[in-house]
């Protein structure tokens, strides 16, 4: 096809392809692999034999499908007005402009009295493209906006597999597998927040195996409700569209007002679920996290009160438990729920952000010198946009607490949210904050969020209009305020666990909290799935007690530490209770996760499954480095491990292979000499014997892992 028929965007392995019609809106004709020759594209336009029985001019995918006029699919607007036509559009294109790895598409409906502008941009690096669309009212009465998808792509009929994230609380990011067929494939966040049930990512591809074949993914950087649509066309392809889901009425555009979606991130690669990941990782590492100082420092090991303490604040238990820490290692110590005014339990107190009188009577500072002079960070918990009714916050501003008129107040974890996007509030809450920061030597907040919103805001000009959109760029307004005014900090994302991750939140934090769940074999495969979209370094993972208080299960240590090495180490156990061989051990863990930080938090990840085995790969980015994580999450009747290959590595070396720890088999099994070697390190394997045969491994009873560090040989 001619060059100027065709509008593409390519980065190293992908491309997209639109062909312009002498009339309508520019046709999808490709997101995929590279397109090494524009020429070989043939035209869409021109090529469709019309079908029996179809309206004259049967339209192709274009880039903004719209209603009312011969597209029978899901519509990528959906909006009206009072009175009139103008819920069915027809939009023109009034403008192309194309700079290097981005397009910008300009809109025009002039009888629906609409423009939009569509923006489409590579990054080369990551093979990331991210979309964005801005519509705005020409009209000159109002427009109400049902839906507006922040990206339409199409996907080929081959990519008939996809892969959702389910979940609920403690048990996040699970990896659900689906055959596409004739139903529309739809997921949605109704919650406020992207919640436990719906990460806004999703992956399709025709064969979803680990390393080979082509797989595309998108995630929506957003961390309010959404929508994710897979639809299959009437030509056998499928599109795929992400966006902001709405509540009835809640944007409305005055005339000249815009709206823009959030940004949607998609990717292709034709090395399999891993290869996607890496893309994705990459495009999080260099253009979503905006670290303190420019780079991240090396991820700190935390020790996180909650599951040692919970509301018990005793300030020289405290002491002592970060005593306890430092001694095995612990680098920043995170202060969690209880240390507020009067918080004794979840029933009270959010809102009222400063010491409690009776567990600090002369405030944090006692605790925070401790933890400084033991050479710690000192990190807080908050959740700033909650309050109890019984607070001081309340009772002084009961009109603050977003609520619905002649309807019961809807709450959860005996809390109601803020209406946070008053400013009044927001100043309330940002000088709360800014106080303590300005107070106390606090490097780190853990944010929290801990209920759904179910609820509209009445205040002012809002007239009761569902509160979700705002709420979400109220915190993002609060975030990067608190950010802008004191550089230094680092802010966690938490929410009840991880029901608020999104690339929207991570371009104002530096960690999510995955999981409330500590239970090492539960987290193999909510982390897996995490790791599908985001990178391990800001991944919270945490030691938890070896009887895990969310599912009742017991592990080792060791299985414990191998699964949460994976990602940024914390613990969440009460170092005092251990015995000094425990100790010892824990130490020993976390020296292992600091030597090896920086291939896990730098380097590529690759991940799978092989019956009742899951594993993870991180290996540097020069092929020097790798570390390696197999767990046995249940048995099978195999009587042997098998030995697992390792890809990424380079060939030609060598490597000297050592097991960071090696399980204890239940009743005695003779050993072999490799694994002897495997022990204590005298192992040494090529880069191609690695890859080609493998690695050998030792025997591994269920719910026990083995992790394997590998370091080329000079
Ligand atoms: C949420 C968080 C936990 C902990 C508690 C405190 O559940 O996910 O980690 O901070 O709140 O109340």
């Amino acid at each position: 096809m001619s060059e100027s028929a065709l509008l593409v965007l390519s980065g190293q392995g992908t491309s997209i392809a639109l062909e312009r019609v002498p009339h309508g809106l520019p046709l999808w004709r490709h997101f995929g692999a590279l397109i090494q020759n524009t020429a070989e594209v043939w035209p869409l336009a021109g090529m469709r034999p019309l079908p029996p029985n179809a309206l004259d001019g049967d339209p192709a995918l274009d880039v903004l499908p719209t209603h009312g006029l011969g597209w029978f699919g899901q519509p990528a607007l959906l909006g009206s007005r009072d009175h009139g036509e103008d819920w069915a559009q027809q939009f023109e294109l009034t403008a192309v402009e194309q700079s290097g790895a981005g397009l910008q598409l300009s809109l025009q409906d002039k009888v629906a009295g609409l423009s939009l502008t569509l923006r489409y941009a590579i990054d080369a690096a990551s093979d990331v493209l991210t979309t964005s669309v801005e519509i705005q009212n020409l009209g000159s009465t109002p427009f109400r906006l049902d839906w507006l998808a922040a990206a339409t792509v199409p996907l080929p009929p081959e990519a008939s597999q996809v892969i959702g994230l389910a979940g609920r609380w403690t048990l996040e990011f699970q990896q659900s597998r689906e055959r596409l067929g004739v139903a529309t494939w739809k997921r949605e966040s109704r919650r406020g927040r992207n919640a436990h049930d719906s990460f806004p990512g999703v992956i399709v591809g025709s064969t979803l195996a680990d390393d080979d074949g082509a797989v595309w993914g998108a995630q929506l950087a957003w961390s309010g409700n959404h929508t994710m649509l897979i639809e299959p066309l009437t030509d056998g392809r499928r599109q795929l569209q992400l966006g902001e889901w709405f509540a009835p009425g809640e944007v409305v555009l005055a005339p000249n007002e815009r709206y823009r979606t959030p940004d949607a991130h998609l990717t292709f690669s034709a090395a399999g679920l891993n290869g996607m990941s890496a893309n994705f990782h990459r495009f999080v590492r260099s253009a979503v996290l905006r670290w303190p100082g420019g780079t991240m420092a090396p991820r700190p090991v935390h020790l996180n009160t909650w599951e040692a303490v919970y509301f018990q604040h005793d300030i020289e238990g405290l002491k002592a438990l970060a005593s306890a820490g430092a001694e095995v290692g612990v680098e920043r110590f995170v202060l969690d729920d209880g240390w507020f005014h009067r918080r004794d339990n979840d029933k009270a107190a959010l809102g009222d952000w400063w010491p409690d009188e009776r567990k600090y009577p002369q405030g944090l500072k006692p605790l925070t010198d401790h933890v400084r002079s033991l050479g710690l960070q000192f990190g807080l918990w908050v959740e700033p946009e909650m309050i109890n009714p019984d607070s001081e916050l309340y009772r002084a501003h009961p009109d603050w607490a977003l609520r619905m008129a002649g309807r019961p107040l809807v709450i959860g974890r005996n809390q109601l949210v803020l209406d946070i996007s008053r400013p009044e509030v927001t100043q309330y809450l940002f000088e709360k904050l800014d106080a303590l920061l300005r107070e106390y030597p606090i490097a780190y907040f853990k944010w929290d969020m801990n209920r759904d919103l179910a609820t509209a805001a009445l205040g002012a000009d809002h007239r009761g209009r569902a509160a979700y959109r705002r709420h979400s760029l109220a915190l993002y307004g609060l975030l990067a305020r608190i950010r802008e005014a004191h550089p230094s900090v680092e802010i966690e994302s938490c929410s009840s666990g991880g029901a608020r991750v999104d690339t929207a939140i991570l371009r104002h934090t530096q960690r999510v909290w995955t999981s409330d769940c500590n239970d090492a074999l539960s987290r193999i495969s909510i982390q897996s799935g995490f790791l599908r979209f985001l990178p391990p370094e800001i991944m919270g993972a945490h030691i938890g007690p070896a009887h895990s208080h969310t599912t009742g299960r017991t592990h080792s240590l060791a299985f414990r530490a191998s699964v949460a090495m994976f990602g940024h180490l914390g613990l969440e156990l009460d170092v005092r209770e251990l015995d000094a061989a425990a100790r010892s051990e824990l130490a020993a863990w976390i020296a292992s996760y600091k030597a090896w930080r920086d291939v896990v938090h730098n380097g590529r990840i690759r991940q799978g499954t092989q019956g009742g085995l899951s594993w993870l790969q991180a290996t540097a980015e020069d092929g020097n480095a790798a570390l390696y994580g197999l767990y046995r999450r249940h048995e099978e009747i195999e009587r042997y491990t098998p030995g697992l290959r390792l890809h990424g590595l380079d060939p030609a070396r060598r490597y000297g292979v050592q097991a960071l720890h090696l399980p204890p088999v239940p009743h005695s099994q003779s050993t072999t000499a490799l694994l002897q070697s495997l022990a204590d390190g005298s192992l040494v394997l090529s880069g191609a014997q690695l890859r080609d045969i493998g690695l050998p491994l030792p025997p591994l009873p269920p719910e026990s892992a083995v992790v394997i560090g590998l370091r080329a040989l000079p």
